[in-house]
């Protein structure tokens, strides 16, 4: 939540700074400013609520010269989302000025305390506590600014990713994080500061990922990092596998199509160079050295949230069904909270697609402390979960641009199924025959999810007839579940219609309360171990006069009879079900949120990256 960036070099920082700050604004989207020391060594701050695009009408008129520059978009946690809450916050003495992404949890009392030494506030963030807190600092106990940032940092709790200008000292930028993401892109006699990679890659591909409390100070040809505790820090420069394409659109209108017709690309680039059809084989590098403790696990704990919570719950599925270990899937915001019962022979699977989600790093920790062995499946490269975990698989979906989670939910169910497979090879739950039959079967998905998208056409005219709804119902069973938990997810977050998932022979125990003439029912009625059963609950749908949408088999007669619209995928073994089901459900979703005009990649209230719980 919340994007930042920074920049300083010999180039004007503005456009470098506006332009990440587009490249971020999936990260928040509420507010948006930036700072800039201009030649004559003056400070300028422009703000204002709404978009980076707002800033840029505001800011168009006005002194946008200066080498050295800061931004941010924000995603509100303290103070609501205007002008005057919007970054960057100011010292009181006006010669400091801060960007911040993250929480300062104890700000109040620190508010209080500078309020009493005469210190006034002009907005509502804890960030602005944090730059007045180093100005006093410095001023009281007679600290050049570094040391102040790195005295001031020492006393406050919570995550941060900061980036902090002086106008006294205009060929400096101060940079620190602890718990909030940050990169700085190595240009020459430049650098570069940011959230994560996207606003860096068209400058340079070497990239320093900061370390939790470590500062960083920045001038246009040093680069010096210091641990909080001032040891001087060697850093690691990493080549960015990111390609400047990959953060465009791409001819799609949206970044979430084009995310979504990513899929086929995104699924093989998960299974690559993992699983070997012919010999009914796989290696997933990340799991080799951990396999004893797979063998022997008591269960399987999956942690994570939203989106990802789903494709953990498919995990359930696949996990249980082939690997013989239970499962249990758990929000990770609800189990950091409980007092959870967790024995060094558990292994956490920690699932997100950012690696930054505050409240799934949290589980880790705890799980982590209780003595489980972590697993991590994320898709952002060198972000925060990834260092967290004792090892991992990526999921190779590459950028997910658009705020709505599409490619990296079925690239977190192809590495799911991968890892079930997996623990199912090395324990011998499933026969080489039968795995060389499922990975086959798996190498085909990506063209099956192909052939899925060509019912764009039709969901177009579905859409049409569904856009004016104002609730919705996802039903499914077995593995179907999830995926109708994702499409009332898909549906809710994009177009603002009330959706619900439930197991489909749920209904009956409350939902079907709700059915009616006008009342859109989904059903995952796919030819599958379940398909009498779901035809049944069609049955109790239609005859309470339910309009229902059924996602089916290619070839399906029985429930065409019944439905009143149907969306043919190709059939597919129950196991992959999940990766070709979602298709449809996201394409619906899309097509009913643009007709009811809705800002589809930058859903109101959302945040891409949620670092706050
Ligand atoms: C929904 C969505 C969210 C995320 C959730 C977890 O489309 O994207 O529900 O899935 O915020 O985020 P990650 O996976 O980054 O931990």
């Amino acid at each position: 939540m919340c994007g930042i960036v920074g920049y300083i070099g010999n180039r004007e920082a503005y456009p470098i700074v506006i332009k990440g700050l587009h490249r971020l604004e999936y990260r928040g989207y509420d507010s948006a400013g930036v700072a800039l020391i201009n030649p004559k060594k003056e400070l300028n701050i422009y703000k204002k609520a709404g978009k980076v695009k707002d800033l840029e009408d505001f800011a168009a008129s006005s002194d946008l010269s200066g080498s050295v520059g800061m931004g941010h978009t924000r995603w509100a946690t303290h103070g609501e989302p205007n002008d005057r809450n919007s970054h960057p916050h100011q010292s009181g003495n006006e010669k400091l000025a801060i960007i911040h992404n993250g929480i300062i949890e104890n700000y109040g009392p620190i508010k209080e305390e500078l309020i009493s030494r005469g210190h006034t506030f002009k907005s509502d963030t804890d960030t602005e506590v944090l730059i007045h807190l180093i100005e006093d600092i410095q001023k009281n106990g007679n600290l050049d600014l570094q040391e102040a940032v790195r005295v001031a940092l020492h006393e406050v709790i919570g995550a941060f990713a900061i980036v902090i200008m002086d106008k006294e000292q205009p060929d400096q930028l101060i940079a620190a994080r602890k718990g909030s993401p940050m990169v700085i892109g190595v240009g020459d006699k430049e650098y570069f500061i940011a959230s994560d990679a996207t606003p860096i890659v068209e400058y340079t591909k070497n990239v320093i990922y900061l370390n939790d409390n470590e500062i960083a100070y920045l001038k246009r040809d040093e680069l010096l990092i210091k641990s909080i505790d001032n040891i001087v820090q060697t850093p690691y420069i990493h080549e960015l596998e990111l390609k400047l394409e990959m953060l465009e659109k791409g001819g799609y209108d949206h970044f979430m199509l084009k995310e979504i017709y990513e899929q086929p690309r995104s699924i093989k680039d998960s299974m690559r160079g993992r699983i070997y059809p012919n010999e009914g084989k796989l290696q997933l590098s990340g799991l080799k050295q951990y396999e004893e403790k797979f063998k022997n696990a008591d269960r399987i704990i999956i942690v994570a949230c939203g989106t990802s919570w789903h494709a953990g719950l498919v995990g359930e599925y696949l996990i249980e069904e082939f690997a013989r270990v239970p499962v249990e899937v758990e929000y990770a915001s609800e189990f950091r909270y409980r007092n959870p019962i967790i024995s060094e022979k558990d292994i956490v699977i920690a699932i997100s697609q950012s690696g930054e989600t505050a409240d799934t790093m949290a589980a880790i920790e705890l799980a982590k402390e209780r003595g489980a062995t972590i697993f991590g499946i994320c898709n952002v490269v060198g972000s925060s979960i990834p260092r967290l975990t004792h090892a991992g698989v990526y999921t190779h979906a590459g950028p997910e641009i658009g705020v709505a989670s599409t490619k990296a939910f079925t690239a977190q169910v192809t590495v799911l199924t991968l890892i079930a497979f997996y623990v199912a090879q090395i324990k011998g739950t499933v026969t080489t025959g039968k795995l060389v039959e499922l990975l086959t079967e798996l190498e085909s998905i990506p063209t099956l999810v192909e052939k899925a998208l060509k019912a764009n056409d039709l969901i177009v005219k579905i859409a049409e007839e569904l856009k004016d709804s104002r609730n919705c119902l996802f039903l499914g069973r077995g593995s179907g579940f999830p995926v109708a938990l994702e499409g009332a997810l898909k549906l809710k977050e994009i177009s603002y219609i009330h959706a619900e998932g439930y197991p489909a022979a749920e209904m009956k125990h409350g939902p079907i309360a709700l059915i009616d003439a006008e009342m859109p029912v989904i059903v995952i009625a796919t030819k599958n171990s379940s398909y009498e059963k779901v035809i049944s609950n069609i049955q109790e749908v239609k005859a309470r006069k339910g309009i229902v949408i059924a996602i089916v088999t290619e070839g399906d007669t029985d429930v065409k009879n019944m439905a009143d619209y149907t969306i043919e995928i190709p059939h597919a073994d129950e196991a992959f079900l999940p990766l070709i089901a979602t298709i449809p459900l996201q394409l619906l979703s899309y097509h009913i949120a643009v007709m009811r005009g809705c800002n589809v990649d930058q859903p109101r209230n959302l945040a891409k990256s949620v670092t706050v719980e």
